[in-house]
Parts: C-alpha cells; structure tokens; sequence
C-alpha cells in the first residue's frame, strides 16, 4: 500500500525491478555523497509555522514561458524510462498531462518524439545533450519541432560522463554483465512480462530514429559513452539557437557565475541541478547552491530546480529558497516503476495535497507567496 511518496514507492520499485535498474535510478557518482546532501539538506530546512490567517483558498497553479501549470512542477528527462515500465514516456506523459504539468522527453529514451508528443493533449518538453555527432542534434531538434514540443531542456552538466561504481556491482556494466541482467531479468517476473517481453522495442528510440538501424541497447549506450563532447562551450549554445526559436532552459547550472551568463546568453531558465548527484560528487546540494543563485539573477530568467525532492514539502523549500518551479526525478520514475502511469497519478496527487498543507501551515496563499519568509533557517553555502 503507498502511503507516503518519499518512501513507499522505492521500496515497491525495488521490490519489481531487476537489481541492475533499480541500482541505475537509484545510485549516484563515487561514494554518493551529493546524491545523500541532495535530500538531507532539503530535510534539515525548517518551514516556519504560521497559524489563524484563514487558509480556506490556496492556488497552486503557477506559469512558466507562456504554459499554464496546475502545480510548479515539471517531470525532468530521465533517460531509459521505457525499460522501468512499458513504454514508460508515454505512461509518464500521460500521467503528467492529465495532472497539468510538463513532460521532458530525454535525448536517451527509449520511446522516440513521434510516439510520446501524440500521445499527449499538451505540448512536450525535450531534452537535448551536447554530442560530437551534431548531425543527430541538427536532427533532434527539427524532429521537436515537428513533433510540436514547446520548450528546449539543454542539459549542460555531461561534457563526460560520472563514474557510477554502483552499475558496475549491480550488473548494469563490469564483468559478464549481459548474462547477470538476464538472470536478474527472469526472476522477476512481472517486470520480465509487462517490459521485458510487452515493452518491445528496448533500444534509444530517438538515436535509432536518427541512424535508421535499430540495434541492441549496448550498441547505442556505446554510441553515446563515445559522443559526448569535452569541447562545449557558450558558443555551441549559440549555434543551437541558429536551429531553436523557442523557449530554452539550461540544465545543470550550480554556480552564480554560471547563472549570470546564462542571463547573458539570453536562456529563457536555468535548472538548478547536480543531475540527482549523477556526476560530479562532491558538488554543492542543490538546496545549498539555490539561494546564492537566485541572489544574483531571480526575476531574470526561469529559475527551476530538482536533485533530491521526494515530497511536496521538498517543492515548498525549493520555492522557499528562490525557484519558480521544480523538476521531479527519481521521485517520479520510483512510481511510474511500481506502478505505472497510475503510479505517477497518484504520486501528482500526493505531492499536490502535501504542498497544500505546508502552505496552509505557512501561510501562504499562492505559489508566489512562498518565500524566505517561509523559512526560519536555510543553510549556508
Ligand atoms: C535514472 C536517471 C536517468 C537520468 N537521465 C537524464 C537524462 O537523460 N538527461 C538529463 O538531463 N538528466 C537526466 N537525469 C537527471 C534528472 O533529469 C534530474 O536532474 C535528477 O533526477 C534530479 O534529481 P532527483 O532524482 O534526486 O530528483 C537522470 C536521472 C536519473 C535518476
């Protein structure tokens, strides 16, 4: 039975998922330090009560680059999400679009553009990384367009890969990896039924789209350890431009600096991201590098924020440190795991009913109401 959103929905999804993607969601880079800061800073925040300042109407309804949004919350792209449920994008999209909320398709998932964006009544967001192969983003980015999706994710916190030791104990990669996947896959199975066998094609449907042969998942996660591109600079953003008219939000942004030429580079957002803890360990939480950030460019662009919110208490604190709006990650795909798109519904839901109860208890009507002043103590950088 899922009772609370932070924890029960982990637990069922380790419970269905083979060992080798549970551990790819869940695990971080290194030790996993930043992964842990991630959602203990979130917790060490205190939320100041306020009472008898008659909460009986609460909005939560907020906008971001012309889109209305039933909650300050976007699904942020998680790659290979078709391989935790069947289908998973659509299942998620779905799910997202029946909230009111945004969905951001990744570069490496498994359903391509042309089978998500239709799926849904509400424009798609999509996420692109910086590859050496431009041709696949020149392609990319037509096929959004086409694809009718509103608004350009470009995740900028992967010129290289982080290590993820955890992949290699779990069977994700390391020593006769393909023969444990197979193991972990026929015994368990529901997942082996609803994704292993139903769930078909299991490749990147936007890089198979792109090469015109689809082949096996190892092949392309080869294609994209080999594409990634040490050498991006602002300057790459500017040739995107060339290719994009539409609202563009940078993703991985951790530094003021970094936000300030952002500003300068004229994005519609930033998100305020150590991607869940994925990359550089050691990095500041996001919870600690957000106030800092929203200080020097708040009201300029966008500000969205994620890595470590599980609750809606978490999307309260985000906003209370200074973003308009946040991206759920793990939270998110732990459900649509366990339980599909009706999963992810349900989670919506929670995270909805928990945002309304620390806005009642701090007294704050509408979304732009939360502020510092919700807080009795942030942390310090
Ligand atoms: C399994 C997994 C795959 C991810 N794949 C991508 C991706 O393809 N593109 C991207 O920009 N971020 C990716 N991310 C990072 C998320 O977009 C987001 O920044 C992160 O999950 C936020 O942290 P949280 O999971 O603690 O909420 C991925 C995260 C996870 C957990």
């Amino acid at each position: 039975m899922i009772i609370s959103a932070s924890t029960d929905y982990r637990a069922a999804a380790q419970r269905r998922l083979p060992p080798f993607l549970f551990h790819y969601i869940d695990g971080g880079a290194y030790a996993e330090h930043t992964l842990r800061r991630n959602t203990e800073d979130l917790a060490d925040i205190a939320l100041r009560q306020r009472v008898l300042r008659d909460m009986s109407e609460l909005s939560l309804e907020t906008e971001l680059f012309g889109e209305k949004l039933a909650l300050p919350v976007v699904l942020a792209p998680v790659g290979l999400t078709g391989m935790y449920a069947r289908r998973g994008e659509v299942q998620a999209a779905r799910a997202a679009a029946a909230k009111g909320i945004p969905f951001t398709l990744s570069t490496v998932s498994v359903c391509p553009i042309e089978e998500v964006a239709p799926a849904i009544d509400r424009p798609m967001w999509f996420q692109l990384y910086v590859l050496k192969d431009r041709g696949f983003m020149k392609n990319a980015l037509e096929r959004a367009k086409a694809a009718g999706v509103t608004t350009l994710v470009f995740t900028v916190d992967m010129p290289v890969p982080g290590a993820r030791y955890r992949d290699a104990h779990s069977g994700m990669s390391g020593p006769n990896a393909a023969m444990r996947r197979y193991l972990q896959a026929v015994t368990h199975p529901h997942w082996a039924l609803d994704v292993g066998l139903l769930g078909k094609p299991h490749d990147l449907g936007n890089i198979s789209a792109y090469r015109g042969n689809p082949t096996g998942l190892e092949d392309y996660i080869g294609w994209l350890a080999n594409n990634f591109d040490p050498s991006i600079s602002w300057k790459d953003l500017e040739w995107i431009r060339d290719f994009w008219d539409g609202p563009m939000v940078i993703k991985g942004i951790l530094d003021p600096e970094d936000a300030k030429d952002a500003v300068k580079f004229g994005a519609d957002g930033i998100v305020v991201s150590n991607h869940g803890g994925r990359q550089l360990d050691g990095v500041l939480s996001s919870a600690r590098a957000l106030p800092a950030i929203a200080d020097a460019v708040k009201g300029e662009l966008k500000i969205l924020a994620d890595s470590g919110i599980r609750t809606g208490l978490d999307v309260v604190r985000m906003l209370a440190l200074g973003a308009d709006s946040v991206m759920l990650g793990r939270a998110f795909v732990y459900a649509l795991a366990a339980a599909g798109g009706a999963g992810v519904r349900n989670l919506l839901e929670l995270i909805d009913k928990e945002m309304r109860v620390a806005m009642t208890l701090t007294g704050a009507r509408t979304i732009g109401e939360i502020s510092r002043d919700s807080l009795v103590r942030e942390l310090g950088a």
